[in-house]
């Protein structure tokens, strides 16, 4: 660079840095004003987007026991004498339906086998929008099968989606009993396959029964056989969440009373757990998914079991005897509540009895004898208003009596304002629930402006807050053309600060949804995107993971020059906590304007503070930047090193940005 070039530079820097707005504010360390609930940042789960089957819960074969309502979809018949459904000289695939073998599952296959050979009569199934096999990985094949007499085998294999075969194995049931036993083969794929598809070959002579046809990659979550998607609960430790919202959202309310969530239907054998219509199989017009139902191999017991993994509580949301208000509007008559009601009382005793009670030596006969330390639990999802409150009563008054430490969640609705809202949150507070579910989908205005909505919000009631879903929408509530843009994180980001700031007062909240599959989802925005073989993190994950793990224990107060906290002033949202573990003390600013500018912070109540933050930004000049399987770090986090001066941090805040600054603190 030539000299004159040099000044030119130099000058331009200078005045960059003159026009930069320069913010102060004062935190005050020697005085918490609210403690950090443990549970503050947590995660809402619901089986929308093929979030469960076909997603975390990690079964390949879609509709594996034939109990979709059409009992072959996903499935095809390949033969080469063109046999379709029945029989074709006497050999062929049929299906029984027959409740008296089990009333939770009473479809199986019959194979008629007539000196068939290999190639002759087989069976494909397609997958969850394909299978995401990989290559080197061991695939496990089970089925349940039934016969007289042993003279079939099955040629289990592997295919891609040109058909070329990338694992197989043979099976050759033994039992001849005529009774039902499970056999199982692995297979190692020596490829890998975004779209692959299970296929099996029938050989042999007579009839053979088979149900319960899985596969299960044996890479899943801590290895567990018919378990997790490892990946997909990766990300969500990453997080290092405080608690675990399930079964949903909608789901619990099911598309009427007689399909909503009944917990003690997904646990047990996973045969006996009744498969039911997906609530979001044909809710949304535009995303139809006639092939979403629930399996509930991600029963009750596997939630609770993902929560102790996760480090996390466990928040259960059950059915109030209600259905959704603004869809079915089913309800059930207040004298029938009791069987609802009785299923919130042993969900308490599954999870926390001794092994003496009926419940608690279930869950120890399911694998595990140690209670889950359940302390909390939601009654309905998004229900409001008079029957709403009758109904909670019901629950509330079984509750205490039996279990009196136990936390009920109360639903306010759908929004957190207006004629559902206000009125059912009132009730609830006068009936002392310990947590209003609070629901906000809104833009990302919205989410800014509320960054102070609890700064005045009503401490007098011992009610506290429960922010159960929430995510900023880039066009709108429901709008299938909604995005996870950075402008949407960066406007949750702000609104955080309002959260924490407010920790007094609001002690858990969770983004959502939480998963959604590139093909198969029917909403968004969505925290986490995968397909069949991968998983992507949206901006707003960054955001939700730099809080949550980044909590800090107490809030301290963090004031501007006219002792205000950033609630939009200068385009700026902040809050403060300490770590009392580490004593380090956690800014949170989010600058939501397009230009760079700096904060200066003055640490009071510390002897004094480290020479060096460290600082975790999230950023990017562009508020449409959105992250993508070919490019999933376009707004990612990125870490530096700041140096303090005297009791001072002096951060550089960019353009558009989240910065999380960590301050080691003597005192
Ligand atoms: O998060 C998606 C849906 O939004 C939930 O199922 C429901 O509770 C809310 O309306």
């Amino acid at each position: 660079m030539n000299y004159r070039l040099l000044i030119l530079f130099l000058l331009l820097q200078t005045s960059c840095l003159l026009a930069q707005n320069k913010v102060v504010f004062t935190v005050q360390t020697q005085k918490p004003t609210a403690t950090v609930a443990p549970t503050m940042w947590g995660l809402f789960f619901e089986d929308i987007n093929l979030g469960a089957d076909g997603g975390l819960y990690a079964e390949l074969v879609k509709n594996r026991s034939f109990e979709f309502d059409t009992p072959l979809m996903g499935w095809k018949i390949t033969s080469t004498k063109d046999v379709m459904y029945g029989f074709y000289f006497g050999s062929g695939i049929q299906i029984l339906n027959q409740p008296d073998k089990a009333a939770t599952n009473p479809r199986f296959m019959r194979v008629t086998l007539n000196k068939t050979q290999k190639g002759e009569l087989g069976l494909t199934n397609e997958g969850f929008r394909g299978m995401g096999i990989k290559k080197g990985v061991r695939y496990d094949f089970s089925v349940l099968y039934r016969q007289q007499t042993a003279m079939a085998k099955l040629h289990v294999e592997l295919v891609t989606e040109k058909g070329d075969i990338i694992g197989s194995g043979v099976l050759s049931p033994e039992q001849t009993d005529n009774r039902w036993h499970r056999d199982e083969l692995s297979l190692t794929a020596s490829a890998t396959e975004p779209k692959a598809k299970l296929r099996f070959w029938y050989e042999g002579d007579g009839v053979l029964d088979l149900d319960m046809i899985s596969l299960f990659p044996a890479d899943t979550w801590k290895g567990r056989k018919g378990g997790l998607r490892a990946d997909l609960v990766q990300l969500l430790a990453d997080m290092k969440p405080g608690f675990v919202r399930f079964p949903g959202g909608c789901i619990v309310e099911g598309r009427d009373l007689a399909q909503r969530y009944q917990w003690k239907k997904t646990i047990g054998p996973l045969e006996e757990r009744k498969l039911i219509v997906n609530r979001w199989n044909n809710e949304v017009q535009a995303r139809l998914a006639p092939d979403y139902f629930q399996s509930f191999g991600l029963g009750f017991l596997e939630y609770f079991q993902l929560c102790e993994d996760l480090g996390a509580q466990p928040l259960p949301i059950l059915n109030c005897g209600m259905a959704c208000q603004v869809n079915s509007a089913e309800l059930t008559p207040l004298e029938n509540i009791d069987p609802y009601v009785q299923d919130a009382l042993d969900l308490i005793e599954f999870a926390n009895g001794n092994q003496e009670t009926k419940w608690g030596k279930l869950r120890a006969a399911l694998g595990h004898p140690a209670p889950f330390q359940l302390t909390m639990l939601g009654v309905g999802n998004e229900n409001f208003g008079t029957s709403y409150i009758e109904r909670f009563k019901a629950f509330q008054e079984a509750v205490k009596k039996q279990y009196p430490a136990i936390k009920l969640v109360g639903s306010t609705g759908l929004l957190s304002a207006g004629e559902m809202f206000d009125p059912t949150n009132t009730e609830l507070r006068k009936l002392d629930v310990a947590y209003v579910d609070e629901h906000n989908y809104s833009d990302p205005q919205w989410f800014m402006q509320n960054a102070k909505r609890y700064d005045t919000y009503d401490r007098t009631s011992a009610t506290k807050v429960f922010v159960g879903e929430y995510a900023a929408q880039s066009v709108g509530m429901t709008n299938l053309a909604n995005k996870n843009t950075w402008r949407t994180a960066l406007a949750e980001a702000a609104y955080m600060t309002g959260l924490e700031r407010n920790a007094d007062i609001v002690q858990l909240a969770s983004y959502a949804p939480l998963l959604a599959h590139v093909e198969g989802w029917q909403w968004k925005p969505d925290l986490i995107w995968f397909d069949n073989l991968g998983v992507m993190a949206t901006p707003n994950y960054y955001v939700q993971k730099l809080y949550a793990t980044n909590k800090g224990s107490v809030v301290v107060s963090m004031l501007d020059k006219n002792n205000l906290p950033a609630t939009g002033q200068d385009s700026l949202y902040a809050s403060a906590t300490i770590d009392k573990a580490t004593n380090e003390l956690i800014l949170k600013v989010v600058n939501t304007a397009g230009n760079a500018q700096s904060a200066e912070v003055t640490i009071e109540g510390a002897k004094k503070i480290a020479s060096t933050a460290a600082v975790l930004t999230l950023q990017n000049d562009n508020l449409e930047a959105e992250n993508s399987f070919l490019l999933p770090g376009v707004v990612t986090p990125a870490a530096t090193t700041i140096n303090t001066k005297g009791n001072a941090v002096h951060v550089a805040l960019k353009p558009y940005s989240l910065s999380v600054i960590r301050v080691n603190l003597s005192r």
